[in-house]
């Protein structure tokens, strides 16, 4: 699929764990549904039927479940599913497309948490997905603070979150160096403040990029 064609937005968002992206998604849905737009709210692991099955796969049981490189391939399959089944046909259709995380938390957390795995998570993004965000805001946030906000969250989903500090402070290291690899499409937002003011930026952002796409034609 080409990017930046005018049909359709596909934004994703990024952080650790606890750093506000699914409050923030779903800000932004609402503030962009108020303002007359198409919605589609989406999230990774998930967005499809198909992938919601893989992620109960990846995200409950022991954290040595599977090893790094099976990892990669479900995320991969999981991905590959929901944007065939639900990502593509909604930009086919001109929506806006809010994803929480998408493939650069793979990047993030395959690609540096077991090693340098990154060229695997490279080749099988081009194989397989070939496709990127046209915006992706990184709620950048402490390590510390995320991890308080999501264990104060109950369930099973704990594989990734029982990585405890250190780990969570080297996703945030990784998530910034993307920001800079990747800098034409990610913004880099400070989530260490109240909640209105995070989404009063990230409405702000988003704003502009849909006013930049509309002035692209
Ligand atoms: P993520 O999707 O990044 O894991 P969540 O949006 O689920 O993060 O937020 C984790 C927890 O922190 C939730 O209980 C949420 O209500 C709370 N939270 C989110 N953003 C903020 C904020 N800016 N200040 C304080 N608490 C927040
Ligand atoms: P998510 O539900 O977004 O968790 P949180 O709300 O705590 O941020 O994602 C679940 C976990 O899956 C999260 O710890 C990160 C991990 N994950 C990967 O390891 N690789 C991936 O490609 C994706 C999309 C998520």
């Amino acid at each position: 699929m080409s990017q930046g064609t005018g049909a359709g937005l596909f934004i994703s968002l990024e952080g650790i764990d606890g750093s506000g992206k699914s409050t923030q998604a779903r800000l932004l849905a609402e503030a962009l549904q108020a303002s007359g737009h198409e919605v589609v709210l989406t999230r990774e692991p998930g967005g499809s039927p198909g992938a919601e099955e893989i992620r109960r796969l990846v995200l409950e049981g022991a954290p040595d479940r599977w090893s790094a490189e099976t990892e990669i391939l479900l995320f991969t399959a999981a991905r590959r599913d929901h944007l065939e089944r639900t990502i593509q046909p909604a930009l086919a259709a001109g929506k806006v497309v809010i994803c929480d995380r998408f493939a650069d938390s793979t990047r993030v957390y395959q690609g540096v948490s077991r090693g340098d795995l990154r060229p695997i998570v490279d080749q099988l993004h081009r194989l397989m997905i070939g496709r990127e965000p046209d915006l992706t805001l990184l709620i950048d946030m402490e390590p510390a603070k995320g991890l308080s906000r999501a264990l104060g969250r109950q369930g099973n989903e704990e594989r990734f979150e029982s990585f405890g500090e250190g780990l969570q402070a080297q996703m945030r290291r990784a998530f910034l160096d993307l920001a800079a690899e990747f800098a034409d499409r990610f913004r880099v937002i400070d989530g260490g403040r109240a909640i209105e003011a995070v989404a009063a930026d990230v409405l702000d952002l988003v704003q502009s990029e849909l006013g930049a796409a509309a002035a692209r034609g």
